[in-house]
């Protein structure tokens, strides 16, 4: 049986920062950013977006009531969690109108948690063939004002829908896992930003690539050749190049760094989403670039901690036309610029209990009010 991705779309909130701005007010080169990171923008939540109204703002793009009937299972990836207990995904049953006889649940594993996500999708799918999963994964991504991760936050959804006969992409059945118990960044229970070993994590980062991809190639037999494209988990876009550049190099293969580049252009418009960030990257690869029915792509999923997968798909035919490319472009190119200032008390400042926040027109779901802890929100 082919299962794979039958739908995806991603939402962003309508503020962002420009890097030139942020370098300014550092007192750092922007270049540092520009071309160091290759990040130009980081998108910024207001208070009236969390990560479950990123999740169904991203979902609410291409919802029909055959998906709504079809879905059984939500899988929410996060590390951006709202609550210990709750699950993010049993909000979006509400507000989405989903089934009651569905299994709805977080899961977390930094932002590997989506690959998972769709292992699991599969193997449900496997069992129930008629089922539809909605794979989540939505986040904020924050590192505090003046941190070394500063330039590389963001925030976003990406919303995918894992069926059989999908009309977008077809998982492969071959994977690489490698995982180790390290501190290469993680967020402890209290503290509301990310602890981060910079330095660490990126070299955790291309070691984990290697040994997957290697893994991969060893069950597969697969060479560089047998892929269109090798997509990468985008903390920031240069980690992505530089691990390209382990295994590949621009004169034996210009299409690998063409579609790359491709792969980084939503990204670096919008910053590290976290759970998501890989597959905004497939979102910009497929809707920006010319990639063929039939055509391999390679992906590399890595969630600090840390877990790391490499796997792959092949497109299917006439998959372009169930992108959402012109609704991603206008999301992009509407957003409102902030300030310093402004961003400031965006990064730091929480909704507490017994707060209403005003009503939003520009956006479909928004968190309207949290009274005695309980979220209310509003699908406008
Ligand atoms: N002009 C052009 N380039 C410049 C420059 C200038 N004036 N100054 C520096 N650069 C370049 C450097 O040469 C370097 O490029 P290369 O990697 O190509 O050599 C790049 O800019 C970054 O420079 P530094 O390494 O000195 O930057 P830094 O010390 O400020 O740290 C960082 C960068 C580690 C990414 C930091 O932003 C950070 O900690 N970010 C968060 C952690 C992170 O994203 N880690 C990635 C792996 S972990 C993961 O993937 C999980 C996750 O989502 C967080």
């Amino acid at each position: 049986m082919k299962i794979g991705i039958h739908k995806m779309s991603f939402y962003v909130p309508k503020f962002y920062l420009d890097i030139n701005t942020l370098a300014h007010a550092r007192g750092i080169d922007p270049l540092k950013y520009t071309n160091g990171l290759l990040t130009h923008k980081m998108s910024v939540a207001p208070f009236n977006q969390d990560i479950v109204t990123l999740a169904a703002n991203a979902t609410l793009n291409y919802l029909t009531k055959e998906d709504i009937k079809a879905i059984d299972l939500i899988l929410f990836t996060t590390e951006s969690g709202i609550d210990y207990s709750k699950s993010a995904a049993t909000h979006l049953i509400s507000i989405l109108g989903l089934r009651n006889d569905v299994r709805a649940l977080e899961m977390k594993q930094a932002c590997y948690a989506t690959t998972a996500a769709l292992y699991f999708a599969k193997g449900h799918i496997l069992q129930h063939p008629e089922s539809k999963v909605l794979v989540i994964a939505s986040d904020i991504a924050k590192y505090g004002l003046n941190s070394s991760g500063e330039p590389t936050q963001g925030a976003g959804a990406v919303s995918m829908i894992v069926s059989r006969e999908p009309n977008i992409m077809v998982l492969e059945d071959q994977y690489g896992i490698h995982s180790e118990d390290i501190y290469d960044f993680w967020r402890p229970d209290g503290l509301d930003y990310a602890q981060v070993d910079g330095k660490f994590s990126n070299e955790m980062y291309k070691k984990f690539f290697l040994k997957t991809f290697d893994n991969y190639k060893m069950q597969t037999k697969h060479t560089l050749d047998d892929f269109a494209a090798l997509t990468f988990h985008i903390p920031y876009p240069k980690i992505g190049l530089r691990s390209l550049e382990l295994v590949a190099d621009k004169a034996n293969n210009p299409s690998l760094f063409e579609n790359f580049y491709t792969s980084i252009s939503y990204n670096k418009y919008i910053g590290n989403i976290y759970t998501g960030s890989l597959f905004l990257s497939i979102i910009a690869l497929l809707e920006q670039g010319n990639l063929k029915a039939g055509e391999r792509i390679g992906m590399f999923g890595y969630g600090s901690g840390a877990v790391a997968e490499f796997f792959s798909a092949k497109l299917v035919e006439g998959y372009k036309a169930h992108l959402n490319k012109e609704l991603h472009e206008k999301q992009l190119s509407n957003r409102t610029e902030l300030d310093m200032e402004k961003y400031a008390v965006y990064l730091t400042r929480k909704v507490t209990n017994d707060t209403v926040l005003e009503d939003d027109l520009d956006v479909k779901v928004q968190l309207k009010s949290i009274t005695d802890y309980k979220r209310n929100y509003q699908n406008n």
